[in-house]
């Protein structure tokens, strides 16, 4: 459920018309809705209501400050990957209690920088990792609480390129070297082992897969226990999937109901680390028609939003419903079309081969379930400005970031003396 909708012949966000907002900040823009946010913050933080827990938003799904502020308001903390998100987590005053940082590569400034910070955890992925946390918290004279990353090696059944938890994937530590990894992180003087974490994959849309990655992850707090591991935190990553089309995805209540069962008497807070289930339907990308053009084999309606603004549909070959902002518009004839922007790559559509109604240069379309991985992994490809980002709150709407300039476009590039 989100709230874009048709009212009066015109796609809302809450109570604002996206032409409006079209009008005043231009376009592309992405628009996100501040109920929705709330709304699915909130399905997903209740559904756990019975469970010791923290929500932990993978802001690397959406990292605007206004974000990040509202979430942390409503009680989130975040998963980071980057020194650039602790950064922004902390731009946005989310607690530095409920930080975790998991990702392959931490460099030592990263490291410093989170311990510098007391973050609640580090989600380890390797031994050499381990050691170098252990170094760089000898260095500063504290210890570092860590959780390990588990790969459960199971299979999530998604897109290739956002599924981790299978063996041939670069993310965690094999379940089977868990335990001797374990016994050398509490051996290492600077290192406090607080957790396990996993997390297998993203935009997953059945439960089956979560509950079995769980429960290797609790046989193996199981088998630590009897080494005198002490675990208190148990961290199950983010991945719930979301309609882009005709996915029924689980709610966050279906995985609470199928995983309290496994943790209920675990004496450990859980952890989870949801990114698009929040954001993704909370957020939509407003684009304006340039062109339509009849090619020899294909039919193709130029836009001006293109891969560098939303890169999900080039990269995964991801789905996106377009609808038009005037609902007359959504009416019209249809034909089959590729959606495509400026950009001069072939490979820069938002849709291909879709059946959409004929819309004259100047309408306005909605890119949905734009809100995660949309405006984060932009780009200034082709220089082409970034997007602003908006926030409607009921009969208001906040620019939560300006568009880029070209002068931004340039910033920090000089050109040396020998070439004046
Ligand atoms: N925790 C960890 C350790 C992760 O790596 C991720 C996502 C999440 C949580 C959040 O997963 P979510 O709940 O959002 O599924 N760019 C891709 C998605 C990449 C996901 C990377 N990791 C896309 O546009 O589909």
């Amino acid at each position: 459920m989100h709230d874009f909708q048709y009212r009066q012949g015109e796609l809302y966000c809450e109570d604002v018309p996206l032409s409006r907002i079209a009008k005043e900040v231009g376009t592309p823009c992405y628009v996100y809705s501040h109920a929705t946010l709330l709304r699915h913050f909130r399905a997903y933080d209740s559904a756990f209501q019975n469970i010791p827990h923290i929500v932990a938003f993978a802001m690397k799904a959406n990292s605007n400050l206004a974000i990040l502020r509202l979430l942390a308001r409503e009680g989130s903390g975040v998963d980071i990957v980057s020194g650039g998100e602790l950064y922004r987590a902390r731009q946005a005053e989310v607690p530095t209690s409920k930080i975790v940082f998991a990702g392959v590569g931490k460099s030592r400034e990263e490291i410093r920088d989170a311990l510098k910070s007391d973050i609640l955890m580090f989600n380890v992925e390797s031994s050499a990792e381990l050691h170098a946390i252990d170094e760089v918290a000898a260095e500063m004279g504290v210890r570092a609480r860590v959780a390990l990353r588990i790969n459960p090696d199971i299979d999530p059944k998604t897109h290739p390129y956002i599924s981790t938890g299978l063996k041939k994937s670069k993310f965690g530590i094999s379940a089977d070297r868990a335990l001797e990894e374990f016994k050398l992180a509490s051996s290492l003087k600077h290192i406090e082992v607080v957790g396990v974490h996993k997390h297998i994959g993203s935009q997953l849309t059945d439960v089956t897969p979560f509950v079995e990655a769980l429960r290797k992850v609790l046989g193996l707090v199981e088998a630590l226990k009897a080494q005198e591991i002490g675990i208190r935190y148990v961290n199950i990553g983010g991945g719930l999937g979301i309609t882009y089309a005709d996915e029924s995805p689980p709610r966050p209540q279906d995985l609470a109901d199928a995983i309290s069962p496994l943790v209920r008497d675990l004496k450990c807070v859980l952890i989870m680390e949801p990114g698009r289930v929040i954001v993704g339907n909370a957020g939509v990308l407003v684009t304006k028609v340039l062109y339509t053009k009849e090619g020899e084999a294909k039919r193709f309606m130029i836009v001006d939003a293109a891969m560098n603004d939303l890169i999900r549909p080039s990269l995964y070959g991801a789905y996106h419903d377009i609808r038009p902002i005037r609902e007359a518009a959504a009416h019209g004839e249809r034909k089959t079309v590729d959606v495509v922007g400026p950009v001069c790559e072939s490979g820069d559509f938002l849709a291909k081969d879709r059946s959409m109604p004929e819309a004259k240069p100047g309408e306005l379309l909605a890119v949905m379930s734009a809100g995660a991985y949309g405006f984060v992994m932009s780009s200034n490809y082709n220089s082409r400005p970034r997007a602003p980002e908006v926030l409607v709150k009921g009969g208001e709407m906040h620019v939560i970031r300006a568009r880029e300039t070209y002068a931004d476009l340039v910033r920090g590039e000089t050109i040396p003396d020998f070439l004046r």
